[in-house]
Order: C-alpha cells, then structure tokens, then sequence
C-alpha cells in the first residue's frame, strides 16, 4: 500500500469526510513509469533490470522471459526459483496468443494416499516441509521451452548478467531480511543446519550465492538437459533421495512443458486471455467477470457497496465450482465450455440479490476454505518488437517445502501440497479438493495462477497477474476492473485496496483500514460477515498499460519491493 495513499484515507476517514474511497483514489494521482518500447515488471529491482538489458540486447520478450525468470530465483529465493514450476500466456506482435504450462508434476511413484497414515488421517507436514513435498520441479523446462520457441539470443548471452548477480551479490532489501528472519527457524529445522539465508542477514548486506552461480553456468553450457539429465540433475536427486524422496531421476528425465491452449473471453470490448488448467485461474476469471458484465460497476463506482456485492457473489459461485471440476487436463475431462458459457453463468447468478447475501449451502460444488498466500511471483514484459508475455512462478509456500540444496544454490518447492491429499479434508491453506485434483503419478496439480492478457480493438492492452494463491484470481479482476471501469491508472490500479471472497469461508476478506468504514457497516447489515484481520495484504499484482499514445505504464504493487524498469 503506498504510503501517499494510505495517508490520504486516513485523513479522510479521521476528517469523517463524506468523500467515499473512489474518490481518494482519484486524488491519488500517480502514473507508473512511462516507458516508449518495452518494459519489465517484477518483484525485484534486479530482476527487471537484467530482463531490459536483454531487451537493449536485441532480445525479445521470450529472451527476457529466461534472464527475468532467472534473476528472480537468485534475488527473489522467496518465489523465484529452479526448483518449482510456473505458466506463461503470451501475445505476439502479430495477436497470436498462446500458454505455457511448466507446473511441477508428481513422482512416478506417488500415490493417492501417500499423504495419509493406517488410519486414513492427513499426515501433518508431510506434504508442506522437506523431500516428501516436492513436485517434480517444471521451471527450467519451461524457460528454455518458450525461448527456443521464440527467442533470438544465445543462452548464453542471456544467463551472463544472471550469473553475475548470483557471484557479485545483490542488496538484501527491508522486506526480504523479515521474511527470511519470519522463516529462519523453519528453515534450519527442514535442513537440520543453518543455511546461506538465515536471521544473520540485515537489510543492506549483500548476498552472493556461488553454488548458485555455478549452476547456471552449467545450465548456460550444457542447455535444458543439464537440469534433467546432467551433473546437475543427477546431484539434485542423489541429494533429495538422501532426505529420503522418492524423486528418481527418470521422474525428471520425462519431464516436458507442455504448450496449451490459453482461456480466451470476451467483457465488453476486452478480450481476456488467461491460464488453463492444470490452473483454475483462467476459468475462475471468465467466469466472474462474465457474471458481473450485465450490471453496471462504472456507474456503481470503485469499492461501492453495490460493485462489492456484485463481485463477491459472482467470485462465491466460481470458487464454489473451482474445487469440484477441475484439475489437471491430462488426467479429468473438465467441462470448461459450460463452466465459461453464458446460458450457465447466467443461471449461476439468478438467486442474486442486492438485498442480502445468497446463503453458501444454496451454492453446490466446491469446498474451499481460507487459503491466502504472497508466497508466488508474477513478472509481465512488453518487448520492442510488440510482443508481450505475463508470467506467474512458485515455490508454492515462501521457501517452497524449505528444502536448499546447498551444493546447488535453490530451494524445492511443495508444490504437492496444492493437490487434494484427501479429498474433502483441507491442506494446509485450507484448500479442500475433490477427485479431480487427486494424486496420480505425473499428474499435475491444481493452481490458482492467473497470467493474463489483456486486448482492446484487437491491440495488446494490459499483460498482468500477482501472487496470493487463491486471492490470486480476485487480484487480478480487481486490476483490471480498476483499469476498465474505474479509469485507474495502470498504478493506481495495483495499489487500489483490495477484497477477496472465496464461498467459503463464508466471509469477505478485505485489506484492513483502506475501506470507507460505512461501507464495511453497510455490507454488514446486510449480513456479510466482514474479516479484515486475516489479511495484511491480497495480492502483489505486477502489471503493463497501453496508454493512448502508445507508451507503456508500468503498474509496479507497493506492497512488495516491485519495480518496473523499461525504455
Ligand atoms: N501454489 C500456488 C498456486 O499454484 O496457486
């Protein structure tokens, strides 16, 4: 939340001005960085620095999707990774579209139940912390995937900066030393020793990883295979079967990105295009933003109580389908042409009502229970070529499953506590699956990661997403709503207070102390029930405008050290 804005509501609310908060974010008058060819967004200053020197390069989008990618996993340990996997949606310059799904898949010899003891009872941790809780990890693959696609500089060129930032360091921001203090004790624990991020780090240190540093130059030597099949690949399962994985080595030869067919859909004169599944994020969006086109949010206005309602009963009845229907494609048939048709979503939406919340047991499918995260990371680049990409990327939980390969400089993610380890029982976000999302051997699990595209008078209009499991998809309806209806700007529309609500629990989350209080009393009396204590925060959405005039803004969240950077 940036500070100017916070500041100008709080005066406001203090003052008992009568002003709602549409208006105070119009006095919040910021654009981004304003940029005439390209620019990278990211979660790290670094990160898009090293993904526009490659654009200055002559690289493209594709170039810069491997350098960004990469510079996050050495300055971004959090989120960026090698060990976990991720999802691309692309734009060309010449409006072909297009996904990349490098989400990590289970071992070969997973099982259904490998989650639960005798008694048929979840296995607490098991699926969150250490070896067990790693998914075949997909990130490599994919970043070399998109860029022998599309891409027109050697890797090497690419993975120079990148190394160097891993041998000569980066600066440990504020944010970064309390999130590694916030984990320090878990961390040591999973690896039995203090590691190379621990609670010694300070704000303004440097940090050099030269384990890290090496393994990219055996990446940037031997390519893709080095991960899979190489010294690398062959280190990194000795050292996970020695933590006791059942991870072998033929689990990470066969694993391959796989290229998908992206979600497209029309609200208003947008069109929207967003992951497919193994990610709900995709289905979920359309199908919110096409229960909520008929009523007229402009007119309703930004966090009105009415535009509240609306979006919180359209987002009740699509996570309400989410855990039911879907998982990976691969392996469910899932009925997406009905789930996004008009005919069901405008039924979905006939018991709504202005008067009162529709009762959660009136909903079927679906049971998903507090889930909330900032755990992921989202980067969007828009080339000089005018190709544009949004990118989402996860360890799953900070740190992933907490396990660092010291010899090799990463962390692995627990990916595999976002499949439904007993179906109807909650993981560890409290996410319930159903049968659709259980554990099979290379199958894929369910996510909430939402890459999106956005288009207007078929020209690129929007590249955007965030992280915050499953307020993920909430984050980035909201942007672009901000955008669309509001008249934001693309800054202002990622710093705008956020809500969130998921079916169950039955409640709206909201970003505390930035909402105009007589709208919380007002969704109460109607008889929501209103949680603005269990978020801090909902999303750190990352984003890219079109302007008018064909320059670029940059939308770069205040909630995280994002940065956008361009030229
Ligand atoms: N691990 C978070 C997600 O994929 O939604």
């Amino acid at each position: 939340m940036s500070r100017l804005l916070t500041f100008l509501i709080t005066v406001l609310l203090f003052l008992g001005c009568k002003k709602d908060v549409s208006h105070t974010v119009e006095e919040f008058n910021t654009r981004g960085l304003i940029t005439e060819k390209a620019m990278v967004v990211s979660a790290r200053k670094e990160a898009s620095q090293i993904g526009t020197e490659i654009l200055k390069l002559g690289g493209n989008a594709f170039d810069a999707m491997m350098a960004t990618e990469m510079a996050l996993a050495v300055a971004y340990p959090y989120a960026g990774n090698l060990g976990g996997g991720g999802f691309l949606v692309y734009r060309l310059a010449d409006g072909k579209k297009g996904a990349l799904d490098y989400r990590e898949k289970a071992p070969l010899a997973a099982t259904k139940d490998m989650y639960l003891d005798k008694k048929g009872n979840v296995i607490q941790d098991l699926s969150t912390v250490g070896s067990m809780a790693v998914g075949i990890p997909g990130t490599v693959a994919g970043i070399f995937e998109a860029q022998e696609r599309f891409g027109r500089l050697e890797i090497s060129q690419i993975l120079k900066p990148v190394i160097n930032l891993a041998r000569y360091g980066y600066i440990i921001t504020e944010k970064q030393a309390l999130r590694i203090a916030h984990y320090d004790s878990m961390i040591r624990a999973v690896n039995g020793k203090e590691i190379l991020y621990n609670n010694n780090l300070k704000a303004g240190d440097k940090l050099i990883n030269l384990e890290l540093a090496a393994t990219l130059q055996r990446i940037a030597e031997h390519g893709r295979d080095e991960f899979y099949k190489g010294e690398t690949g062959q280190r990194l399962v000795k050292y996970l079967q020695s933590k006791g994985s059942i991870i072998t080595l033929e689990d990470l030869e066969k694993y391959e990105a796989k290229w998908r067919d992206p979600i497209s859909f029309q609200y208003d004169d947008l069109i929207i295009t967003s992951m497919s599944p193994p990610s709900s994020g995709g289905i979920c969006l359309s199908q919110i933003m096409k229960m909520a086109e008929p009523f007229d949010l402009k007119d309703y206005g930004h966090n009105s109580l009415k535009t509240i309602q609306v979006l919180v009963e359209a987002e009740k009845r699509a996570y309400a389908d989410r855990s039911f229907y879907l998982g990976d494609p691969d392996f469910v048939d899932i009925p997406i042409e009905t789930l996004t048709s008009d005919v069901y979503l405008q039924n979905r939406m006939k018991g709504f009502s202005f008067d009162k919340p529709t009762a959660v047991d009136s909903i079927s499918h679906g049971n998903i229970v507090g889930y909330e995260s900032d755990e992921t990371t989202h980067y969007s680049i828009v080339d000089q070529f005018g190709n544009a990409i949004a990118v989402t990327t996860t360890l799953n939980g900070g740190y992933g499953s907490k396990l660092f390969v010291d010899d090799l400089g990463f962390f692995l993610n627990n990916e595999m506590d976002d499949f439904s380890s007993k179906p109807g029982e909650p993981n560890y976000y409290g996410l319930i699956g159903a049968e659709a999302n259980s554990i099979v051997p290379e199958k894929r699990m369910l996510s909430s990661m939402t890459p999106t595209i956005v288009e207007k008078n078929g020209e690129f209009y929007m590249s955007l997403g965030t992280p915050g499991g499953s307020t993920i998809i909430t984050s980035v309806l909201q942007t672009i709503l901000n955008v669309h209806e509001f008249q934001l700007t693309m800054q202002q529309a990622v710093n705008a207070p956020r809500f969130h609500n998921q079916w169950l629990p039955d409640e709206i989350r909201m970003e505390p102390h930035v909402f105009d209080k007589k709208i919380i009393q007002q969704l109460k009396d109607l008889g929501y029930t209103i949680n603005e204590t269990k978020s801090p925060i909902i999303g750190i959405v990352d984003g890219i405008l079109m302007l008018e005039d064909g320059t670029l803004e940059g939308g770069a969240d205040k909630r995280g050290d994002d940065t956008a950077v361009g030229f």
